[in-house]
């Protein structure tokens, strides 16, 4: 993942327990290319370590504000403003109060204050203190104010002993939340329906047809799309992936008739429609009730097979097409783009996102992906091989001029 590549961000660390969960996040946020600089709260440090921080940044950590600038700058107002985002992560109540209340009584209050850097408040505690009216309020402020975002804390053991909301997400979650904070708003107002991963056709109550697809590069697609400030509708194949940050909304199909039908169902309220997912072209023309035993299919070799409905082929021909984008994906393992262009025509799609999941170190799964994004006026566009998130970045990026002209002319 490159996914802060180039960005600088200050890493405020307050005083709860998953503040020992520190040194791990600053490694992750560099691994995904950014440069960090923490500065702790005095309880933080009772947590975690300042010199463990220290030595994870490569960068002095900032602790008091009284201590002399080591070039006579002033440290506090400098820090925030140099960053390109302040991530406060864990937040706890108590800071999440001062700085709503505007009280500027250490370090780290005081940097977010001097500055108008943009802040991502990642709120971690018991749950009771979560649930607490006034903790409710402060949070409810900072959200309505644009310069802070939010990510809500995950569910699950406290340290406290209680199972409940107030977790601190994991470093992938608080990463694709930072780089939504830091991505242009370019798609704000345009409603994107997504489909990712494969379906699965039952043959008998433990047996399926299915296929390779894991749903990540679909999923990376969302995540940049909602980033970009797209209302994401992600239709999700059986995948074990987590919902990306920033996805409005999350639903689950297993059959390609499950996933055409809830294509249908958000179609009116969809902009563009992007089908990444892998659909099953065939099902079995029966399901058996029961486990089929080798004995039920006597001397049979072979299993009959219908048809499913072509998600795509069937939306392009639905009144309302000519004020929707439709973008299809031909994954191929042999003659890449003229099987794309094929599909691009035969389907009357918008664009066509090609790649070859037969060529090394790219394809099926997590890792890496290379591809050509063809359009209506045959014009091909390459995107060479990338971390799948970084290309969907790019595909995004790369879509979103028309994406978002197109949706202001209909609007
Ligand atoms: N697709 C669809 N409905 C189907 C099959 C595919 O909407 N029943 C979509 C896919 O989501 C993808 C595009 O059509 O965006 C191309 O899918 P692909 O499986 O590559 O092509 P097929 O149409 O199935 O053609 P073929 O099997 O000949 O490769």
């Amino acid at each position: 993942m490159d996914l802060l590549r180039d960005n600088r961000i200050l890493l405020g660390v307050s005083g709860g327990i998953a503040a020992y969960k520190a040194p791990e996040l600053v490694r992750r946020l560099r691994d995904a290319g950014a440069d960090v600089h923490v500065v702790l709260t005095a309880a933080a440090a009772r947590f975690v370590s300042p010199l463990s921080l220290e030595v994870v940044s490569e960068h002095p950590v900032g602790a008091d504000l009284w201590a002399p600038g080591r070039d006579s700058r002033i440290v506090h107002t400098d820090a925030g403003k140099d960053a390109d985002l302040i991530l406060l992560a864990p937040a706890t109540a108590d800071l999440i109060g001062r700085i709503r209340h505007g009280l500027a009584d250490d370090l780290l209050a005081t940097t977010v204050m001097a500055c108008h850097t943009p802040v991502l408040v990642c709120p971690s505690m018991n749950t009771e203190m979560l649930a607490n009216p006034f903790v409710r309020e402060n949070l409810a402020a900072l959200s309505a104010d644009p310069r802070y975002t939010l990510l809500e804390p995950g569910v699950g053991l406290l340290a406290c002993g209680v199972h409940g909301p107030g977790r601190l997400p994991d470093p992938p979650e608080i990463i694709e939340a930072a780089a939504a904070v830091l991505t242009a708003k370019d798609l704000a107002g345009v409603r994107v329906t997504l489909s990712a991963g494969p379906t699965r056709e039952a043959i008998d109550p433990v047996r399926f047809l299915s296929n390779r697809s894991t749903g990540t590069m679909g999923f990376a697609l969302a995540r940049a799309f909602a980033a970009a400030g797209a209302e994401v509708t992600l239709v999700a194949g059986p995948v074990a992936l987590r919902t990306p940050v920033g996805v409005a909304r999350r639903v689950d199909v297993v059959t390609a008739a499950d996933l055409l039908g809830a294509v249908e169902r958000a179609w009116e309220g969809t902009d563009v429609l992007v089908m990444t997912a892998a659909v099953a072209d065939f099902r079995p023309t029966t399901v058996a009730a029961d486990k089929l035993k080798k004995g039920d299919l006597g001397a049979a070799t072979s299993m009959p097979l219908e048809r499913t409905a072509d998600v795509l082929a069937t939306m392009t021909a639905r009144p309302g097409r000519d004020q929707k984008l439709l973008i299809g994906f031909a994954a191929e393992t042999r003659d890449v783009e003229g099987y794309a262009r094929r599909k691009l025509a035969a389907k009357g799609l918008d664009w066509i996102v090609a790649n070859d999941v037969a060529a090394e170190g790219v394809g099926f799964g997590p890792g890496d992906n290379a591809a050509v994004l063809i359009g209506r006026d045959g014009a091909a566009h390459p995107f060479p091989r990338a971390s799948k998130e970084a290309l969907a970045t790019r595909l995004v990026a790369a879509l979103a001029p028309t994406l978002a002209a197109r949706s202001r002319r209909d609007g």
